[in-house]
């Protein structure tokens, strides 16, 4: 495994439609791995492969709503994944992203959402995140169709600099 360079706003790498996953192979679950290793480095909760300049759908999520349930953190692998359930209800938080540094903003997301997506063997799974997992999972797919959260922010948030 490898932490590898996260690309940032301004690299047109971030904007292109990402390609679907057609080998699970030795190949793709060693990209896994090394974005595994680079959310963690960089203590986020979701990473997409345009991020590290890679053109396929796939993102990782951590959902650390799970905490609140006392279960451990999961590390969700989202293959050429999709939105199949969003709630009706909705959430307007800050929001971030490891690609736009130093910026974030109020986006407005489902409070539920539910994604089926293939695992690194290809199987079809599905999960359901609420909160800031929900969030995530818009934002990392979002990612795939080569868009950013800035493009849907409601109020820039410009945090003070205290240090
Ligand atoms: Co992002």
């Amino acid at each position: 495994m490898a932490t590898k360079e996260i690309i940032t706003k301004g690299n047109a790498l971030l904007s292109k439609k990402c390609h679907l996953v057609t080998k699970f192979d030795k190949k793709l679950w060693e990209m896994l791995d090394n974005m595994k290793e680079t959310l963690i480095a960089s203590n986020g909760v979701g990473l997409a492969a345009p991020q590290l300049g890679i053109i396929r759908r796939v993102a990782l999520v951590l959902d650390v709503t799970l905490e609140e349930e006392g279960k451990e953190p999961v590390i969700y692998e989202l293959i050429n994944p999709e939105i199949i359930e969003k709630s009706d209800e909705t959430i307007i938080d800050v929001e971030g992203c490891l690609s736009v540094p130093g910026i974030y903003g109020k986006v407005e997301r489902p409070a539920k959402a539910k994604v089926r997506a293939q695992d690194r063997n290809g199987k079809i799974y599905e999960v359901e995140g609420k909160e800031i997992t929900a969030r995530c999972f818009c934002h990392e797919l979002d990612h795939l169709d080569g868009h950013l959260f800035t493009e849907k922010v409601i109020e820039f948030i410009y945090p003070e600099d205290d240090e």
